[in-house]
């Protein structure tokens, strides 16, 4: 697949089929994305795979958390305390189109709560990856794992795979951590939803759009 073609073909799915996804499949997109650029060439990405008994021993131990109130420091934060503008905008216009691709009303908190908890069912993909980067790099390194996410997802878009990135799923790091045997050195940075799209659910038929391209950039002679 042409690289424009990946990046602009790829979504965030949020309903998949039950079909696994092959090993083999996964090993092709992880040998591709090792191939991204990192500073100093560190390559400071710690990869962790989920599926089967793991996968749902993960959704059980944070769904449980959630029932009981339980929260914990995520690894870095990833969200203001505060949302201002033009973010506090986006982010809105994002969750009303989901939720009305969902066919939920904004002010049913109840659905929205019950939806935003299927993040942690993966939303039914089969499979689920973890990223990690050291604690003692710093926060720069975190830019070298979003370049590898992209990459990541990118190769998925080229396999036929659909994924979703969800800092969500880094919402209780000793949880996860614990049940991969990862140790605290790492930080816990998201994870990734990954397997077939459902092409028939509702929540994956709406498109984000884009600000445009003088929105953001400024020309300097
Ligand atoms: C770092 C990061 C964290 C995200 N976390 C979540 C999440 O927890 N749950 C979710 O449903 N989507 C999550 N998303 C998906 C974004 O909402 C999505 O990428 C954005 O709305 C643009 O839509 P698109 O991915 O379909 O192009 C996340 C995306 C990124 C890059």
């Amino acid at each position: 697949m042409d690289t424009i073609e990946a990046i602009r073909k790829r979504k965030s799915v949020r309903k998949f089929l039950k079909r696994p996804v092959e090993k083999q499949m996964l090993v092709r997109v992880l040998d591709a994305a090792r191939w991204s650029p990192s500073g100093a060439n560190c390559q400071p990405w710690k990869v962790e795979v989920v599926s089967g008994r793991t996968k749902e021993n993960i959704t059980r131990a944070i769904l449980e958390a959630k029932a009981k109130n339980f929260t914990e420091p995520p690894d870095m934060d990833y969200y203001p305390e505060v949302w201002k503008n033009p973010y506090k905008e986006r982010r809105f216009k994002c969750g009303l189109a989901l939720y009305s691709a969902l066919g939920i009303d904004r002010g049913d908190t109840d659905a929205r709560r019950k939806a935003w908890l299927r993040n942690y069912e993966f939303f039914g993909a089969p499979t689920g990856i973890f990223l990690f980067v050291p604690r003692a790099l710093g926060t720069g390194f975190l830019v070298d794992m979003g370049i590898f996410i992209q990459s990541l997802v990118l190769a998925c878009t080229n396999e036929g795979l659909a994924t979703c990135i969800q800092a969500s799923l880094a919402e209780y790091p000793s949880i996860v951590k614990q049940i991969l045997g990862v140790s605290d050195q790492f930080r816990l940075v998201c994870g990734i939803s990954v397997g077939f799209e459902d092409e028939s659910a509702p929540v994956n038929q709406f498109r984000t759009t884009r600000i445009e391209v003088d929105d953001f950039v400024g020309w300097h002679n």
